[in-house]
């Protein structure tokens, strides 16, 4: 079964979080740290209900939203729309932004993001999961807020963007992109894609942050299937 939030609710949402870049009304505060506060349990439970908290992730309390968009092609990652896999080709550019209610801090802290397919080769047969698609790291917040983040992508990649080329005849697959917090500073990338080197199926990105003392701070994701089914 598949669950899509609710693009208008998403929207609505974001609309608010957009409101947070214009110096708000005292009186404003306050809705806005509850649109925050809803916003994570929307992205938790969009989760759990698509199975990404389960299949990728242990459960966790969301601390950021990951903004993500494909410039060339105009699509926005929302958490779990359909994008045409010719529209993901290139890599996209994203930005994070902290869900908590004290958010005006000097956190000194580093980032990564990866993009991860536990579908592969499909999403009844993981076989091949998880499948490793992007790591860029070295990511930081700035400070003070509004935290939007441009990395220096290409220069920070641990692994290469790998755009997502779902087989013929496999389905959807969900394209599972996470944002980890924690020391950057000796991250190695994966020995291989496959498995992400654990050699087993459905191992990857949960195992590659316990390995690396990372914690899971944010999540979004999309569905792709090749044209052919
Ligand atoms: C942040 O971390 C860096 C490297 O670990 C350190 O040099 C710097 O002093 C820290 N800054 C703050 C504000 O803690
Ligand atoms: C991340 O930064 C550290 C220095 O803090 C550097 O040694 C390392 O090479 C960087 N990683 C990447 C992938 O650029």
């Amino acid at each position: 079964m598949r669950f899509v939030a609710s693009f208008v609710a998403i929207s609505v949402l974001l609309g608010t979080i957009a409101a947070t870049a214009i110096p708000p009304r005292p009186d404003h505060r306050q809705a806005v740290i509850d649109a925050d506060y809803s916003l994570a349990s929307t992205i938790r439970d969009t989760l759990v209900a698509n199975d990404v908290i389960g299949d990728v992730l242990d459960d966790f309390e969301p601390t950021y939203y990951l903004d993500i968009n494909y410039p060339k092609s105009h699509e926005t990652v929302l958490l779990g729309n359909d994008i045409p896999v010719e529209a993901v080709s290139k890599r996209p550019v994203f930005t994070f932004h902290s869900l908590e209610r004290s958010s005006i801090t000097t956190k000194n802290s580093t980032f990564t993001l990866v993009l991860t397919d536990p579908d592969a080769k499909s999403r009844d047969h993981p076989i091949w999961s998880e499948m490793c698609h992007w790591i860029v790291t070295n990511l930081t917040t700035p400070i003070p807020e509004p935290p939007t983040h441009l990395p220096k992508a290409k220069q920070a990649e641990l692994e290469e963007y790998l755009p997502p080329s779902p087989p013929p005849k496999t389905g959807s697959h969900r394209y599972v992109f996470v944002l980890l917090e924690g020391d950057t500073s000796n991250l190695k990338a994966p020995s291989d894609r496959k498995h992400w080197g654990y050699e087993k199926p459905r191992h990857g990105v949960r195992d590659w942050a316990e390995e690396n003392d990372l914690t899971v701070v944010g999540a979004n994701f999309f569905f792709a299937q090749n044209e052919k089914q």
